[in-house]
């Protein structure tokens, strides 16, 4: 038998509520079922039976077996929640329900609101069934709050941030240095964003750093490689801001206790320039800290798990937002706003609209990179610019997600085919990699590595430990165990080792990541594939970061950095230019809806 019935959650929770309130401990869906409650599982009738809640994102539906007493199937389906996070719990929660055949089990952490609703779900079904499921008083009364109705309030700051990515921390900083009273409002339990992810680096021309590693670099062709780079699509004035605000950014960063000392090449990058942490370790987990500390030395006021809806228009001008958590409504006045809510690359439906040759596309990306920015930007006015313009990244784990930094090509690893044999020059841009990539039978390739490359990379263990890396102690081994030729990948590996003691790449042309060659057991590798990584498109801004109208007229009050905008990266982005866009133009947005603020008194 199959029986499916809507609930109306909020009455459903408001049950709830209120017999916890008469009751501790209350079996706190005894009044919610259609059918007489009150029964046990032993007591229930077999059958199949289905209820629908409200998650973090959209509906919940739960779907419950019940075969002799015992609940022997427990789906979940929920699209609409969180990549990482609700939909982990969606995945999880069911076996442990089943496991104790109770709808008490632990919630995933970060994702309170998905597995309270699949724990109402699961329980409402079984109400169907007339079955009364204990659930405890902590876990009911997170329910009720999540569900209790809200309360409105109303805040007055000088700026407020919205995102608490890179763009959005940097801005916020610059801001409270300015003196301001700055507000940050961030939809997920934490902050980082797609920042938190960043691995490689971060580029920068004529630093201090470069000076004292005798690096030769320019500002200028900073601006041609990213020019070239991005198909010359690109908006110059902003390159330029970019490039030559590069430097700063990077002395900025030694300012705050984020030192990028180590430099060395990425894709598409003429000269070395790409800026990482002394230690190897990514710069994304690097900086995010530095700026969290920085926030909290400053006492910026931060509100997680608390998402921006809406922008607040005056007289044309930005004036304030409105926002949500679980239990408030938030209008916030304020003088002045800055976007910094990053990209769309974890949002299918919103860049199928744009590409839809991306469909079914792994992402790189952080669950919180949907494009919120974009579409309360272009509902206040502002244009958008490049939206069709998505980066595959070509180094990225088909399973798990996981992006392969392109250090591990800048510091020397190579990319083979099946057959074990090289295609093109790993250190082309993205565009030009992952295409070639795609030619290749099955559509993937194998980056390999050896020993000394492992032990100069920390980013390697987090792929080591997340089990995508193939070892073995020779060359021959590595290409047993990959399904190659091993006379094929010997001689792959033996031409590579030539061209890196020549310093000449006959057959590809590589010029760049040939410091070291590849002859130091064991050896590694990763099967990868390309991954929606980037979107260069987004709102469009001038070189003050205002955002501009189809007309080009800046909205007063509304500025925007970051992944937010477009215009920066053209048509493709290049490793290393995500980061600086976001300190040099955070600092920007910052420094000029302060001068904005100060303007307006
Ligand atoms: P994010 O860091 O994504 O921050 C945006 C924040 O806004 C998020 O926390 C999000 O939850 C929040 N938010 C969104 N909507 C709302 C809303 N409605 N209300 C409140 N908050 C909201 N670039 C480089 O230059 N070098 C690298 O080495 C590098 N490595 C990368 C590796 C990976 C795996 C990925 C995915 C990207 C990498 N990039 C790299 C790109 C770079 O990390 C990003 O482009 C950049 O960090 C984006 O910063 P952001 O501040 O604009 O956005
Ligand atoms: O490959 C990487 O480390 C990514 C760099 C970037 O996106 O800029």
């Amino acid at each position: 038998m199959k029986r499916s019935k809507r609930k109306n959650c909020t009455a459903l929770f408001a049950a709830a509520a209120v017999m916890l309130a008469a009751i501790p401990g209350m079996q706190a869906f005894a009044s919610s079922g259609a059918q007489p409650a009150g029964g046990t599982l032993a007591e229930a009738a077999d059958g199949t039976y289905t209820s629908t809640t409200q998650g973090f994102g959209g509906d919940i539906i739960a779907e419950v077996t019940i075969e002799n007493g015992v609940m022997t199937d427990v789906k979940v389906t929920g699209d609409s929640e969180t990549p990482e996070l609700g939909a982990v719990a969606v995945a999880e929660l069911p076996e442990k329900m089943l496991a104790a055949q109770s709808v008490e089990v632990d919630g995933m952490s970060g994702a309170t609101i998905s597995s309270n609703a699949i724990k109402l779900a699961v329980a409402s079904a079984l109400a169907e069934a007339g079955v009364e499921m204990e659930v405890s008083a902590e876990s009911a009364a997170s329910l009720a709050e999540q569900t209790a109705e809200k309360t409105e309030e109303t805040l007055d700051v000088d700026i407020v941030v919205i995102g608490a990515g890179g763009a959005g921390m940097t801005a916020a900083i610059t801001a409270k240095q300015a003196g301001k009273d700055v507000l940050v409002l961030e939809k997920m339990p934490y902050v980082g964003g797609n920042t938190t992810k960043a691995t490689g680096g971060m580029n920068a021309a004529e630093t201090h750093y470069q000076k004292e590693q005798n690096i030769e670099d320019t500002v200028e062709q900073f601006v041609e490689d990213t020019m070239e780079g991005g198909h010359q699509i690109n908006n110059r004035e902003l390159v330029t801001t970019l490039a030559e605000n590069s430097a700063d950014a990077i002395d900025w960063l030694d300012s705050i206790g984020a030192p990028l000392p180590k430099v060395s090449f990425s894709g598409g990058a003429t000269n070395a320039r790409i800026h990482a942490p002394e230690d190897g370790s990514g710069v994304g987990t690097y900086l995010v800290e530095a700026f969290k500390k920085e926030l909290e030395n400053q006492g910026v006021s931060l509100l997680l798990e608390t998402k921006a809806t809406e922008l607040i228009l005056e007289n044309g001008r930005a004036a304030g937002v409105k926002a949500e958590s679980a239990t408030t409504d938030y209008t916030i006045h304020a003088k002045a706003v800055i976007l910094a809510t990053g990209g769309f690359g974890a949002n299918e439906d919103m860049y199928t609209s744009y590409r839809p040759d991306l469909k079914g596309t792994v992402t790189t990306n952080a669950p919180g990179a949907t494009g919120d920015g974009v579409v309360m930007a272009e509902a206040a006015g502002a244009a958008l610019v490049d939206m069709k313009e998505i980066q595959l990244h070509p180094t990225v784990e088909q399973n798990t997600s996981i992006m392969v930094t392109e250090s591990v090509r800048g510091d020397g690893a190579i990319l083979v085919n099946q057959s074990g044999r090289r295609f093109v020059n790993e250190m082309e841009t993205r565009d030009v990699v992952s295409a070639a990539e795609l030619e290749q039978d099955g559509a993937y390739a194998y980056i390999i590595f050896d020993q000394r490359l492992r032990d100069n990379l920390k980013a390697i263990e987090k792929y080591a430990d997340a089990g995508i890396v193939t070892e073995a102690k020779d060359v021959s081994e590595l290409a047993e165990q990959l399904g190659m030729d091993a006379a094929v990948l010997q001689e792959t590996m033996d031409n590579w080792n030539k061209a890196v003691a020549e310093q000449k790449d006959e057959e590809f042309g590589r010029d760049t990541g040939m410091d070291h060659d590849l002859s130091s057991a064991p050896y590694y590798a990763i099967r990868i594939a390309p991954g929606i990584h980037h979107t260069m498109g987004g709102v469009r801004i001038d070189t003050d970061t205002e955002v501009l109208t189809e007309e080009g007229n800046a909205i007063a009050g509304l500025f925007a950095a970051g992944e937010v905008t477009g215009g920066v990266h053209g048509g493709n982005r290049i490793g290393g230019n995500a980061v600086a866009d976001i300190v040099v133009f955070g600092r920007i947005a910052g420094q000029n809806a302060s001068a904005y603020v100060d303007a307006q008194k």
